[in-house]
Parts: C-alpha cells; sequence; structure tokens
C-alpha cells in the first residue's frame, strides 16, 4: 500500500522503516527541511538500535523521505499523523501539529485515504481533526486511531512483534484497510472506536507508571523495616493476576510518554469534570521518588554534602536511548549540587566532558547510578575502587548485586535495598 508518515520523529521514523520492512511503499514527510535533507543521505536522526539497518535496506527503493505535501500525498492510501504532542505548562497537550497536519493533508488529498492519528492525543481529537479534514477538502476519507506502544531503545523489535494492535474506526473501509497495512504483523487485533483506542493508550502508560509508583511505595516500606524489595517484587509477581513486569523499584520513571501521558490525563479528565486524585498521586511518588533518594545519600554523609565529589553515572532516561526527556537525571543533579555536592557525570551516548566512567569516578566520593546501562555492570569494580577517594555505592536503579559490591568492599546504599 501507499503509506505516509507525517512527522519524522522517534515514532514516525521507525513506523516508516516497519511499514517499509512489511513492503509498502513508505514516505516519511516533515516540514523540518534540514532534518528531511540528512534522512534522504541515509543519516538516522535518532538512536534507535536496528533502525539503521532497517533503513539501509529500503531507503531509495519503498522508503523516501521529503518536505513536500502535493509529492507525498499524491495517490496516498493511509497517512499516519506522527507528530509531536507537546506538553503545555498545565499539564495538556498541545495539539496545534496534530491540528496544522490535519489541513494541510486535507489540502493535498487526491483521493479516498485513511488518515490515522498514531500521536497519543486525548480522545475527542479524533473529531476535531475530522471536521478539519472535512472543511479543507472534497475529497472522501476516513479518520481513525491506531496508538502506538514502542518502548525507546526496543521500538524497532516492538513494532515487529507487536503485543497488540488496535484499530480505532468509524467504517468498515479503515478497518480493511488498516488490516491489510499490518497483514504480515504478528499479534492480536482489536478493533474498537477512535475514542476507545486512544484510551486504550492512555490507559496502558497510566497502569504501567501506577505499577512504578506503588513498588517505588512499596521499597520505602522495604527500606523502614528491612526487607528486600527485589524479593517482595519477586513474590508480588509470582501472582499470575499480577504478573512480574514493571515492578522495578528505583528512581522513578522518566522519559516523554509517563510523566506527559499522566499528566495529560489528569488535565483532560478535568475538562471533564473528573479529578484524576488517583493519578497525581501517582505522580506526586514518582517526584518525592528523587528526594528520597537523594535524602539517602545525604543521611550517609551525616548530612551534609558539602566537598563531596559524586558522580552520576547515567544520564538518558533509560538505557538504550540518547533521550534526556524527563530524565531522572537532571532532578538528582540537581538536588545533589543544591546541597553543595560537585557532581562529575557521565553516560554511554549522551556526551558529557568525560571520555569514560572511570575517568569520571576519579577521586569521588561516591557513584550514583542513576540509569542501568550495560556498560556499568562491566565496570572493572577493582580499578573502580583504586580510582575512587571513597568506596561509596549510591544505586537508584537497584542496578547492583549488593553482597558482591560489600565482598569488593564497597558501602552499598540502594532502594529497597541494603
Ligand atoms: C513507554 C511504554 O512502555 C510504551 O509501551 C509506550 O509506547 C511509550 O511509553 C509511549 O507512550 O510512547 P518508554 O517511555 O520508551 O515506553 O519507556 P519504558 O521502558 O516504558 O520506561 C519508562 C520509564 O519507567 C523509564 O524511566 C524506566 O527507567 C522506568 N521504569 C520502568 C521503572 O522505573 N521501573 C520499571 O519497572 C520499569
Amino acid at each position: 500500500m501507499k503509506i505516509v508518515c507525517l512527522g519524522t520523529g522517534y515514532v514516525g521514523l521507525v513506523s516508516c522503516a516497519v511499514f517499509a520492512h512489511l513492503g509498502h511503499e513508505v514516505i516519511g514527510l516533515d516540514i523540518d527541511e534540514k532534518k528531511i535533507s540528512r534522512l534522504k543521505k541515509g543519516q538516522v536522526t535518532i538512536y534507535e538500535p536496528g533502525l539503521e539497518e532497517l533503513f539501509g535496506k529500503h531507503l531509495g527503493k519503498n522508503l523516501e523521505f521529503t518536505t513536500s505535501y502535493s509529492e507525498a500525498l499524491k495517490g496516498a492510501e493511509v497517512i499516519f499523523i506522527c507528530v509531536g504532542t507537546p506538553p503545555k505548562s498545565d499539564g495538556s497537550y498541545d495539539l496545534k501539529y496534530v491540528f496544522a497536519a490535519a489541513e494541510s493533508i486535507a489540502k493535498h488529498l487526491t483521493g479516498y485515504a485513511v488518515v490515522v492519528i498514531k500521536s497519543t492525543v486525548p480522545p475527542l481529537t479524533t473529531t476535531k481533526v475530522k471536521e478539519i479534514i472535512q472543511k479543507n477538502t472534497g475529497v472522501d476519507f476516513d479518520i481513525a486511531s491506531n496508538p502506538e506502544f514502542l518502548r525507546e531503545g526496543s521500538a524497532v523489535n516492538d513494532a515487529l512483534h507487536p503485543s497488540r494492535i488496535i484499530f480505532g474506526v468509524e467504517t468498515k473501509k479503515a478497518e480493511s484497510w488498516l488490516r491489510q497495512v499490518h497483514k504480515k504483523l504478528p499479534g492480536p487485533v482489536l478493533v474498537t472506536t477512535p475514542q476507545s483506542a486512544q484510551l486504550i493508550k492512555y490507559a496502558s502508560n497510566a497502569m504501567l507508571a501506577t505499577r512504578i509508583s506503588f513498588v517505588n511505595a512499596m521499597a520505602i516500606m522495604a527500606d523502614q523495616v528491612g526487607a528486600d524489595i527485589k524479593d517482595v517484587a519477586a513474590g508480588l509477581g509470582l501472582d499470575p493476576r499480577i504478573g512480574s513486569s514493571f515492578l522495578e523499584a528505583g528512581l522513578g520513571y522518566g522519559g516523554s510518554c509517563f510523566p506527559k501521558d499522566t499528566w495529560a490525563l489528569i488535565s483532560f479528565a478535568k475538562t471533564l469534570g473528573y479529578d484524576f486524585n488517583f493519578l497525581k498521586q501517582v505522580d506526586q511518588v514518582n517526584n518525592d521518588q528523587v528526594d528520597y533518594f537523594v535524602n539517602k545519600i545525604k543521611l550517609f554523609f551525616g548530612g551534609s554534602l558539602k566537598g563531596k565529589l559524586l558522580t552520576v553515572l547515567g544520564l538518558a532516561f533509560k538505557p538504550n536511548t540518547d533521550d534526556l526527556r524527563e530524565a531522572r537525571s537532571a532532578l538528582v543533579i540537581d538536588r545533589l549540587t543544591k546541597l553543595g555536592a560537585v557532581v562529575h557525570a557521565y553516560d554511554p551516548v549522551v556526551k558529557t566532558k568525560f571520555d569514560d566512567a572511570y575517568q569520571a569516578l576519579t577521586n569521588s566520593d561516591g557513584l550514583v547510578l542513576v540509569t542501568e546501562w550495560q556498560e556499568f555492570s562491566e565496570l572493572n569494580f577493582k580499578r573502580v575502587k583504586k580510582l575512587m577517594r571513597r568506596p561509596n555505592i549510591f544505586d537508584g536503579r537497584n542496578f547492583y548485586d549488593p553482597e558482591k559490591m560489600k565482598k569488593l568492599g564497597f558501602n552499598y546504599l540502594g532502594i529497597g535495598q541494603r
């Protein structure tokens, strides 16, 4: 099928590559000329494992990029809107890019097409987008919602092996065209209304955020009673009704999705007259978690961090990405420096002034693990211990084995475990 992905950010690029891999004719469309000219040369503009390989296979064959709406939309059958929906200061989404995209699409439609919103948007947005398109074209079209559930760092794999494929549609024709687009993908298909589809996306992220905040609150309990949160989570997860994923205690969630989507759901609920107090607490626990961790470090040093050199390992919001949005690292560094510590930081992908973790750890009073990159588990800890001024590990992700670290001569502090 002839597919257009409008917006070549994270979701758009992965969708382009994966749809091309499934054998469709794909055009990536963006108004950012610099980005498009780089993409045309095969320079992948985001760090995402497996993406470059797919680009290499399909670019110039069934995958192309353009800034021209008329070129992209000529004969387009399915158009995915993948533009950004940045958060506003009140937590709601800014939908101006979605609406602008809808208007431009309408002006360039050449024949029937299914216009699919992939960007995460509040339910009811589809109605507005439909109105905008109707106002600007006489051409027949259908509107649909097809939320994505990709995780950064494993987006290509997730897209090729989806846990579920949701079609939020209003007509049988749109459903059948979307089925054709996705027919080579495994995974259950659920057909719903666009409103349900968009609520499924919000509900999924809010539920995962809830699990993380729940286990983090339990980690504080575990600290109080000398329990081990990893054991608690393991025992909890053995209940098949609960399951074991997303129960890793630590510094809490960051990234471009969980924080933004929980705020948006709270603010969307407010427009409907519902106070989503429950989710506010989830967000609060997540914010408090950084202070809880930093306070532990402060208490370890007897109440003051003045003059201490602390080394933050990991800046990205999670491993295998260069994404810093809502990363806990920024908050941790802010709190530590406000308490008088000098902070050195290193990340395998995000550039800092240090070449490697060893350099950043030299003369340090404490290793503060913020992002659990594999590289940090493979450090030579005998060497690390020699380089550091004091052998202290503050593990914000419960990444290291406390016993092993203690045997190597480190003082170890985790979250909900000792
Ligand atoms: C998340 C969802 O997992 C995807 O399904 C969804 O498509 C995506 O948001 C989105 O809405 O686009 P992502 O933000 O890439 O994906 O990252 P996750 O792997 O879900 O991790 C989010 C944050 O939660 C990270 O900061 C991670 O460190 C934290 N986390 C995760 C925990 O603190 N504990 C856990 O047990 C799991």
